[in-house]
């Protein structure tokens, strides 16, 4: 019997296609284990370890690579990677979580801030700003990031390894810093130019001043905004 073909939604198909051909893959989180699985049947990757925290979810994963045909996937029950060692993976994903778990789960790791240790593909659902900031703060660099349509939702992917970064701007730290060559990415500044707006024009109506004031921060990042959107179509 020939094994069935997975088809990935195009949030995981970004993420398998920036996974470095013949990576040892860490997918931490991995939930179903479409990732691993697909790289796998692809021959995409040399080795992969499938993680979660949950045992039901480990099951599910354990299910997609039986019903896949697909062997050889390393499971592990483990919050995060304190079960992995740094010798184990050269990339990791952390996905479909969000941001401050990301952040939990990298603080408890701080060989993934090795220079050239690893690969961590980061695709958070929340405070992509938040986690932009810790990174750059806790001695990681950007080397690329992606956006990506899926089901109506825009989701950014960071790629990141150990190494310094410039200070990131408060723009740079909520909306991105190497997103200007994504063909998303007019949309994308569209989607939060809308966004600020929606939120400047409900602060500027509040009765209390302190939320008011506040108001102005929101109009200089859509000054901002406007400014890369101008400079973007140009
Ligand atoms: C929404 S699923 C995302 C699945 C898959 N990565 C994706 O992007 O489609 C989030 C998964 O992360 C797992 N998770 C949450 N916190 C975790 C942690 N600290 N360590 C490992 N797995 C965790 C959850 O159990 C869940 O299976």
């Amino acid at each position: 019997m020939q094994n069935r073909q997975l088809q990935l939604q195009p949030r995981l198909q970004l993420l398998a296609d920036l996974v470095p051909s013949g990576a040892r893959l860490a997918d931490v989180g991995t939930d179903h284990g479409y990732l691993p699985v697909w790289l796998l049947q692809h021959g995409r990757i040399s080795a992969a370890i499938a993680a979660d925290i949950g045992p039901e979810p480990l099951e599910h994963a354990r299910r997609t690579a039986a019903e896949h045909g697909v062997q050889g996937i390393d499971f592990r029950l483990c919050d995060g990677l304190r079960g992995i060692a740094p010798e184990e993976a050269d990339t990791v994903v952390l996905a479909g979580m969000g941001g401050e778990t990301m952040i939990h789960i990298l603080s408890a790791a701080p060989w993934t801030r090795c220079p050239g240790a690893v690969t961590l593909l980061l695709q958070p659902m929340t405070k992509a700003g938040d986690l932009r900031l810790w990174l750059s703060d806790n001695g990681y660099c950007f080397t690329q990031e992606r956006l990506v349509r899926d089901k109506d939702f825009l989701y950014p992917v960071l790629v990141v390894t150990g190494g310094p970064q410039p200070p990131l701007t408060k723009f740079q730290q909520e909306y991105g810093l190497l997103l200007s060559k994504d063909p998303l990415y007019g949309d994308y500044l569209d989607l939060h130019l809308r966004r600020l707006e929606q939120a400047e024009a409900g602060m500027l109506r509040s009765d209390q001043e302190t939320v008011r004031a506040r108001a102005s921060e929101i109009a200089a990042l859509r000054a901002e905004m406007k400014r890369a959107r101008e400079e973007w179509q140009g």
